[in-house]
C-alpha cells in the first residue's frame, strides 16, 4: 500500500492543564474518506488544526502529504483544502469577490481565476446570487461558499469540520455526492469530522472514534457494528396460521432471543444474541414444522456503535 497522506505519531496538545489531543496514532490513505466523530469537546477541530498546522502539537508529530505540519505548515496547506467549523466569509464583499480574493491567496493564475469560480459558483449552485454581498446569504448558501472557497485550488486533501451541520437535506445531499465525487472520482482524500452518523456510515471508508482526545474506535462501519453491538435484530416471516407458534418458540429461547419478540401483522421482529444464533433458532423452527417464508438480518448501525462506546451518553 502506498505511504500514508496523512499519519501521527503519539500527537498531544495541551491547553493549559486540560489535554485536548492525547497520544493520537493515526494513517489515513490516499482516496480514502476518513470520518472522525465524537463528543463536543472531543479533540476534533483541534487534530484537524494540528494537520494542518495551524497550531503545534504539544508533543508527537503530524505529517500530511509527507510534509511535517509543523515546521512546513505553509507548503501543506497549499496542498489542503480546510472547511473550518465557522468559517470566516466577508459578508461585505459578494460570493464572487470572496472567492477570487482566495483564488489570488492561493496564486492561481490570473488567467484561470474568473473561470474556476464560475464553475465553482455553478457547482454549488449560487450563480444566480453571485453578486449579492454574502452578508444577505443564508447559513446554507453561506456554507456552500465555504465549501467551494476551500476547493478553489483544487487541493489532495481536504478537511471538512462539520460540512452539513445546518444544511437542510437537499444541501446536505449535494455536499454528500460531492464528496464522494472528489474521493472516488478524483482520488481526492478527504477527512470528516461529522457529528452526523447517517453521514458518516454512509460516506466513510474507515472512521474513527475520539473520546477526550484519545482514539476509542478505529474501522470501517461494518467492522465497528460487528466489534461493538453484539445484538441482531430480525425480521421474521412465517406461515401466517404459526405467527403464535414462532413468538412462543423465540420467547422460550432467551439464550438466543434478547428481549421480547414484537409482532405486527404477520411480521415478526426480534432481537437475537449474535449471527451464531441464526441456524440455531432456524433448526428450532424446522423441528417444530413452522414454515418460515423470510428471516432477514438488520444491519447494526454506526449510531448504535456510539451509544456502545460511550455507554449511552448523549
Ligand atoms: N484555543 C483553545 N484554548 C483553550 N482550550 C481549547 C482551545 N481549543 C480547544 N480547546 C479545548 O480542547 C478540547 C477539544 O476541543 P475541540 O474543539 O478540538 O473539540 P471538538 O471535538 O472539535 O468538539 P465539537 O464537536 O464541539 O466541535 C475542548 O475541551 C476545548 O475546550
Ligand atoms: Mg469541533
Amino acid at each position: 500500500m502506498s505511504s500514508p497522506v496523512i499519519q501521527t505519531f503519539s500527537l498531544s496538545r495541551d491547553f493549559g492543564d486540560k489535554r485536548a489531543v492525547d497520544g493520537l496514532n493515526l494513517e489515513v490513505h490516499a482516496g480514502e474518506i476518513f470520518g472522525f466523530l465524537g463528543h463536543n469537546g472531543a479533540g476534533k477541530t483541534t487534530t484537524v488544526r494540528l494537520l494542518n498546522g495551524v497550531i503545534d502539537p504539544t508533543s508527537g508529530t503530524a505529517h500530511v502529504l509527507g510534509m511535517d505540519a509543523r515546521t512546513e505548515g505553509s507548503i501543506l496547506r497549499a496542498r489542503t483544502g480546510v472547511l473550518t467549523e465557522t468559517p470566516s466569509l466577508d459578508e461585505r464583499l459578494t460570493a464572487r469577490d470572496n472567492l477570487s480574493i482566495y483564488a489570488d491567496l492561493y496564486s492561481i493564475p490570473r488567467q484561470n481565476v474568473a473561470a474556476r469560480v464560475n464553475a465553482l459558483l455553478t457547482e454549488f449552485e449560487l450563480s444566480d446570487r453571485a453578486d449579492e454581498k454574502v452578508g444577505g446569504y443564508s447559513k446554507g448558501m453561506k456554507q456552500r461558499l465555504a465549501l467551494a472557497r476551500a476547493l478553489l485550488h483544487q487541493p489532495e486533501v481536504l478537511f471538512l469540520d462539520e460540512p452539513t451541520s445546518g444544511l437542510d437535506p437537499v444541501a446536505a445531499k449535494h455536499v454528500h455526492t460531492l464528496v464522494e465525487h472528489l474521493a472516488r472520482r478524483e482520488g481526492r482524500t478527504v477527512f470528516l469530522c461529522t457529528h452526523n452518523l447517517v453521514e458518516a456510515q454512509k460516506l466513510c471508508d474507515r472512521v474513527a472514534v475520539m473520546e477526550q482526545g484519545r482514539l476509542v474506535a478505529l474501522g470501517t462501519p461494518t467492522e465497528l457494528t460487528r466489534q461493538y453491538v453484539k445484538r441482531l435484530d430480525v425480521e421474521l416471516e412465517v406461515d401466517p396460521s404459526q405467527v403464535e407458534l414462532a413468538l412462543q418458540i423465540l420467547r422460550e429461547t432467551p439464550r438466543l432471543v434478547l428481549g421480547s419478540p414484537k409482532q405486527e401483522k404477520d411480521m415478526i421482529t426480534a432481537s437475537l444474541a449474535g449471527r451464531d444464533a441464526i441456524p440455531e433458532l432456524l433448526s428450532l423452527f424446522v423441528n417444530k414444522d413452522l414454515r418460515v417464508y423470510r428471516l432477514a438480518p438488520q444491519e447494526a448501525n454506526l449510531e448504535e456503535v456510539y451509544f456502545a462506546l460511550n455507554g449511552g451518553a448523549a
